[in-house]
């Protein structure tokens, strides 16, 4: 493992006990509406088997068994995440239809055209190579699959915008530090959400990686953003 996802790994084993209880707390709920309406994306499509990149603690792997019925393979590169993930699902009684193992996000270890559908949330900014990734995620879909990317983005409406700046850049540090073990897995929160080439950027980015019919929808304005494309 490379150094810089060595950090990021490390990072998230730290926080994965409390992780589930801080992405609902620091985000007033919404993080389950934005997930909601993520998944509501693939509605139409009936994907029989989906690739979770980045799953972490699972939760959205869940979202769309329970939603869209389908069987679940989710991949992470933190053990501390899916741990809590396994057992979350386990005690759901889901084992059967999810499945959650180590990933790499620049390295599936899956065959090409494997999954119907292949969704990340709140993952990609996390990678440390964003082209891979998004080239990988390309490969293992079938013809005419789905990619649904749930990311958060930058607000620019003032003064939501100015608002959310001092909610990310002091609060949301603030009680991330008191409640989690890691104190700067809180501050890399919002610095990883300013780095990341949000928007039309993005967008461009997954077209020059082979997506196809590629689109945002604006969520809570602007906090975050569903991405699609098509192989
Ligand atoms: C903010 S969490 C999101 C977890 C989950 N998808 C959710 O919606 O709550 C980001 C996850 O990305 C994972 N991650 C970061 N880089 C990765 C990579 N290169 N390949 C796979 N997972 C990665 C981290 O370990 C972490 O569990």
């Amino acid at each position: 493992m490379n150094k810089e996802k060595e950090v990021v790994g490390e990072m998230f084993n730290d926080i994965a006990p409390k992780y589930d209880f801080l992405n609902h707390f620091l985000s007033m709920g919404l993080d389950k509406v934005w997930r909601k309406k993520a998944v509501n994306q693939l509605k139409n499509k009936n994907p029989k088997h989906i690739l979770d990149v980045a799953t972490g603690t699972g939760d959205f792997a869940i979202k769309l068994n329970k939603v869209l019925k389908s069987k679940v393979t989710g991949v992470d590169i933190s053990e501390g995440m899916l741990k809590v993930g396994v057992e979350k699902i386990s005690k759901l009684g889901l084992s059967d239809s999810i499945n959650l193992q180590v990933g790499d996000s620049t390295n599936l270890s899956f065959k090409d055209q494997e999954f119907d559908a292949v969704t990340v949330a709140f993952g990609v900014r996390n990678f440390e190579n964003l082209n891979k990734g998004l080239s990988e995620m390309l490969r293992v879909t079938k013809e005419d699959g789905k990619i649904v990317i749930l990311e958060f983005s930058k607000p620019r409406l003032f003064p939501f915008k100015q608002l959310y700046s001092f909610y990310s850049l002091k609060v949301l540090p603030f009680i991330g530090a008191l409640f989690s073990s890691n104190k700067n897995a809180y501050t890399y929160l919002p610095k990883s959400v300013m780095a990341f080439p949000d928007g039309d950027k993005f967008l461009q980015i997954m077209e020059n990686v082979g997506y196809k019919n590629c689109k945002r929808k604006v969520m809570s304005l602007g906090i975050v953003t569903i991405y699609t494309g098509i192989k």
